[in-house]
């Protein structure tokens, strides 16, 4: 079959490789008729994540049918079922699981050795994303082995497009999560930094939330003008002062709520000074993240408020400042996404038509342009925001 591979930084490529197998009885194979590039894929792509492999297949937001089952499904997934695969390998059993912490599964991971001893102790198998996170293939593929595939799985009734249902795997109730874990109130201001996919979600999803209101911020126009178009007031923070214009929108205040939907790739600009800083330790291997959005959140967010990080970050930041946080009393909640938590909830109000999360997709393109298309969806080239492959 063929697959976008992972063969080093900046080195992605629509290679053939075996077909999967089923190598357990709780395992499916899915032919994948619909699968995204995500920004997560870029720091794999920018060899920021460590633990890739030259050989790695990408992928890890996908959809398809199901074409082969393992003995041991009971019944819960049979050939022809239309399913969107989580980004997050679940067993369901677990003691996590069982409180639906499901993207720290503790039996997904077939690499826990290793991760045990990086993290402290291991979390869940993912798709696509490194060896610490169990090196399973991805799905930017045209079949995809699903192993705890009666978990692992959110199946789709006819009648809605793979378009209106992919992001349940992972942008989708990634912004919501994000949303969630801020506790909105009727009298909140929301802010996000990162108009980018996850950021579009989460936009959508405080406003569903009932946010009093919603401030999004980024520098690029397409970004900041589908950021008004979902509910929010923006700011350009290459124009403007982020933290100036956050408390004049807030009585000087500060909003209750932030949220980091950039990561450790914040961009790099004379105008944001740390960013350099951080730029220049990273290239001497000094620090691995740059983040600039966390000091701002924490510097502008009003005491005892919220801060909702589903932005990744891979190692170790520098100069974050924790006196700050601590005497503002600042609540800090993160992590990667438990995606079968909310996929019930969202999955039906995508049928209720409350939401439509294919208002995001900018570019769709046949698998094999994927190598180009990380390079567009990387480089904001023709007002790239989401990119969905075709296999
Ligand atoms: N927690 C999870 O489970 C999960 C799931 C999916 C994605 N993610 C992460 O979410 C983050 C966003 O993903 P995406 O697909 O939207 O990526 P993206 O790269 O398209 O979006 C990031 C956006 O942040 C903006 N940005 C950069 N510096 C900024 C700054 N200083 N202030 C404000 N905005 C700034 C960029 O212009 C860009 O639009 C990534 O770190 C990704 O890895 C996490
Ligand atoms: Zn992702
Ligand atoms: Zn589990």
């Amino acid at each position: 079959m063929r697959a976008l591979v992972w063969h080093g930084k900046e080195d992605i490529r629509c290679d053939t490789v075996s077909d999967p197998k089923l190598q357990d009885a709780r395992d499916a194979i899915v032919k994948v008729t619909s699968c995204a590039i995500c920004g997560s894929d870029l720091h794999l792509f920018h060899n920021f994540v460590p633990a890739m492999l030259p050989g790695d297949i990408m992928g890890h937001e996908m959809m398809g049918e199901v074409v082969e089952v393992g003995s041991g499904l009971n019944g819960n997934l049979k050939v022809g079922d239309r399913v969107v695969v989580p980004f997050t390998i679940i067993c369901g059993a677990c003691e996590q699981c069982k409180r639906g912490n499901f993207s720290v599964c503790e039996r997904t991971n077939r690499n826990k050795h290793i991760a045990d001893k990086v993290f402290g102790h291991a979390t869940a198998g993912l798709f696509g994303y490194t060896h610490l996170t169990g090196g399973y293939p991805g799905g930017q593929a045209e079949y995809l082995r699903v192993p705890f595939a009666d978990r692992t799985h959110i199946k789709i009734p006819d009648g809605l497009t793979d378009e209106q249902v992919l992001f349940l795997g992972d942008i989708f109730p990634t912004g919501w999560q994000a949303a969630v874990q801020c506790e909105i109130e009727e009298t909140d201001t929301v802010a996000i930094w990162g108009c980018g996919p996850v950021g579009q979600m989460a936009i959508r999803s405080a406003v569903l939330l009932g946010a009093r209101q919603v401030v999004a911020i980024d520098r690029l126009p397409e970004r900041l003008s589908m950021a008004e178009a979902g509910g929010a007031v923006t700011i350009d923070f290459e124009q403007e002062s982020v933290v100036g214009r956050l408390n004049d929108l807030t009585d000087g205040k500060g909003p209750e709520k932030c949220i980091d939907a950039t990561g450790l790739e914040s961009h790099v600009t004379f105008a944001l000074p740390d960013t350099i800083y951080d730029r220049a330790k990273q290239m001497m291997g000094m620090e691995s993240d740059r983040p600039h959005v966390l000091r701002e959140m924490i510097y502008v967010c009003r005491p005892a408020g919220t801060i909702s990080i589903p932005g990744v970050y891979a190692g170790l930041v520098d100069k974050i400042p924790m006196g700050q946080a601590m005497n503002k009393g600042l609540t800090f909640r993160m992590g990667q996404t438990h995606v079968n938590r909310w996929t019930d909830d969202l999955l039906r109000r995508i049928e209720e038509g409350q939401i439509d999360p294919s208002f995001v997709i900018t570019h769709t393109a046949r698998l094999q342009d994927g190598p180009e298309m990380y390079k567009v969806f990387r480089d904001k080239q023709d007002s790239c925001v989401k990119v969905v492959l075709k296999p």
